[in-house]
């Protein structure tokens, strides 16, 4: 990793050499992170839904960030009384089915987050089975969704090593604007970490290029992660656009906001690859 190259192969199956283990598609439970904020997280994962939504895929949003931004953007008002969030899930035992909140797409679902989520960085902290908890939650409801994306903070302490644990794949957004390479070098070995202490089947689903712009730095930050990371980049960039941007202030997807956006059609695309990726990552 010194040299900055990551090296791939550790963190994505050899398929040739993948034991006779029987051929299944992959879980469907994708963690969206990157410890540096502002990189296009929330936006993928409300995004991204909705495209999965509107393809008439049965979607769950986790929204794993104190800030609780995907909440927010898709319409739940998280000062609501009586709203439970992951929280309360997680540390207090309550019914998951309980938290799931509707969206105004059909399909798309929310678990909401709000601010307690920062205490229970520290509540967890002596928690037996501290690391699994999201995890408890969501093999409670997986088998009720095609995708179950978790909107990551930007941080990696335990609430993300939860989403880690949980997960099957992570998507990782970087941002052409501001090329983070020793913060993508520094996620890409705790996802190598949970993967060997504490779950195995975790991959890298993809690497998501955000908020791209025709400038030189935009096209140097995509060929630098692409020559770093190959095909696991996503063919699908999301270019930079200001309808994807108004979008949550009308706490809505751009894909409901205006369809007939670049940001729209961008995501739209996203949505069509991922589905496409997740039927062909076999076990
Ligand atoms: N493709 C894009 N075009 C324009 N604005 C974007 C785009 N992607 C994200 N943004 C904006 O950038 C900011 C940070 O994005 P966000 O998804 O909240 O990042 P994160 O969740 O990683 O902190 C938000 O204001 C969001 O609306
Ligand atoms: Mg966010």
């Amino acid at each position: 990793m010194s040299n900055g190259k990551p090296n791939i192969e550790s963190i994505t199956k050899n398929k040739e050499t993948k034991n006779n283990e029987k051929y299944t598609k992959m879980g469907k439970i994708i963690a969206i992170a990157n410890q540096k904020g502002g990189v296009g997280k929330t936006t993928t994962a409300v995004n991204l839904a909705a495209g999965l939504a509107v393809m008439e895929k049965k979607v769950l949003i986790v929204d794993a960030d104190p800030q609780a931004n995907a909440s927010s953007g898709l319409g739940i008002d998280i000062n609501k009384e009586g709203l439970t969030t992951i929280y309360e899930c997680m540390l207090d035992g309550a019914d998951v089915h309980a938290a799931i909140q509707d969206t105004d797409l059909e399909n798309l679902k929310v678990i909401p987050s709000m601010t307690d989520l920062v205490g229970a960085e520290l509540e967890l902290v002596d928690a037996p089975n501290r690391s699994y908890k999201m995890k408890e939650i969501l093999d409670q409801v997986k088998d009720e969704f095609d995708y179950i994306f978790i909107d990551c903070m930007p941080s990696l302490g335990i609430i993300t090593t939860n989403a880690l644990v949980a997960a099957h794949g992570v998507i990782v957004p970087v941002q052409c604007e501001y090329y983070a390479e020793e913060g993508l070098a520094k996620l890409y070995q705790t996802i190598l970490l949970v993967k060997k202490q504490l779950n195995p089947q975790l991959e890298i689903f993809g690497i998501l290029l955000t908020m791209f712009n025709h400038t030189n730095l935009s096209k140097q930050v995509l060929e630098d992660v692409k020559s770093s990371f190959n095909q696991l980049v996503f063919n699908t960039v999301i270019k930079r656009n200001t309808r994807i941007s108004e979008a949550p202030s009308y706490a809505e997807s751009v894909i409901t906001y205006d369809a007939s956006s670049a940001g729209a059609k961008d995501y739209m695309e996203l949505a069509a690859e991922v589905d496409e990726r997740l039927n062909n990552w076999k076990k």
